[in-house]
């Protein structure tokens, strides 16, 4: 699928869910309660594996499922596994708090998972807590071991907070030496609650990176938004993932699905396009996914605004 600026679109985004078993202060409101009737989640997972199927034969060769929390959806491994076996999609990950890690990564291996990317913005037990509301990190660091005993690539991703954790980066930065993982600072973007932390000052992850010694570049994969460095002897690499002071949007190749059966074409456009009357309709879904496509805007306009056209919360698309 290619689009009008010429970008091969072959990365599909799920955000399978809006539910999650945390509430990080700058992804959810503090008070939201996921009572079954607040939440927006409308696709089945029969639902999904039409839409995955229909991608793949449109030339998506890469899949990530995103929430909310992925793991909490009852039916992530079948959908990994049928996305491996029946569709031939060979490149699958999942972005995940990593709570529930340690007990199902070697489900979700065996179903076909390659890849895990694992938010934590603090190495600190009790900062950690406080970013989540309540999340308890040595879960996730025992989810992570699991995932490296399994053979799962795993990549931290590390939100960069003004005042909460730049006193941190070179513990993160320890964290490469002795483990085959990489760990990446991403500019905290003005989307959702992410706002008005960003109006507190944001840090440009670029320069925080070039102040330290030692790292030097290494080579990026093509489609991903992040660079990455290493230094001598480091078993892993360091990544920036830099939305705000270098878009990476001219390379993008993403299209998303949220949960409530929409296609986002940018993370940040106000536009969503509803595709639930055209599931389980083979023709007419990959025609109008054809027209869809050419829709997808050149970039974002975060700097210029100062803030999200789309009135989604991150919980909601799954970053
Ligand atoms: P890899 O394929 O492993 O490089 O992962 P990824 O960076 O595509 O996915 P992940 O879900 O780990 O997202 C990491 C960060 O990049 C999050 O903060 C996302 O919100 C952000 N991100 C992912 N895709 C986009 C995008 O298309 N545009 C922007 N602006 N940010 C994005
Ligand atoms: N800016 C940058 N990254 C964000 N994430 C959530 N909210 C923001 C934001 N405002 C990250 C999460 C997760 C990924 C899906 O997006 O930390 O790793
Ligand atoms: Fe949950 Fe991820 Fe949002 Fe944190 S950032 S509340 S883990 S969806």
């Amino acid at each position: 699928m290619i689009d009008k600026y010429g970008r091969n679109i072959n990365y599909l985004r799920i955000s399978l869910t809006d539910r999650c078993n945390l509430r990080c202060i700058y992804c959810m409101p503090s008070d939201i309660e996921f009572r079954d009737e607040y939440i927006n989640d409308t696709l089945s997972t029969g639902d999904y594996k039409f839409i995955i199927k229909s991608m793949a034969n449109s030339g998506i060769t890469k899949l990530r499922f995103t929430g909310g929390e992925p793991t909490l959806h009852p039916g992530l491994n079948d959908l990994i596994w049928f996305a491996k076996n029946e569709c031939n999609i060979n490149d699958i990950a999942i972005t995940t708090n990593g709570l529930n890690l340690a007990k199902i990564a070697s489900t979700l291996k065996a179903n076909g998972l390659n890849k895990v990317n694992i938010s934590i913005d603090s190495l600190k037990v009790y900062k950690y807590k406080s970013v989540t509301r309540g999340g308890d990190l040595t879960k996730v660091l025992n989810g992570i071991n699991e995932c490296l005993k399994e053979g799962i690539k795993v990549k931290i991703n590390c939100v960069a907070i003004k005042g909460f954790n730049d006193d941190e980066i070179l513990d993160f930065i320890e964290l490469i030496r002795y483990n085959p993982i990489d760990v990446r600072f991403i500019e905290l973007m003005p989307i959702g609650e992410g706002q008005k932390i960003y109006e507190n000052g944001y840090i440009n992850v670029h320069e925080m990176i070039e102040s330290i010694d030692g790292l030097y570049p290494v080579p990026s994969e093509e489609d991903s938004p992040a660079k990455y460095y290493k230094f001598k002897g480091a078993k892993g690499r360091i990544g920036v993932i830099t939305p705000l002071s270098c878009s990476f949007c001219k390379n993008c190749n993403r299209i998303r699905v949220t949960s409530n059966g929409k296609i986002k074409l940018c993370l940040h456009s106000k536009e969503e396009i509803d595709i639930r009357n055209y599931i389980n309709k083979p023709l007419i879904f990959r025609e109008v996914l054809k027209d869809i496509i050419l829709g997808k805007p050149e970039k974002h306009n975060l700097v210029e605004r100062q803030s999200s056209e789309t009135t989604r919360k991150m919980y909601e698309i799954g970053g």
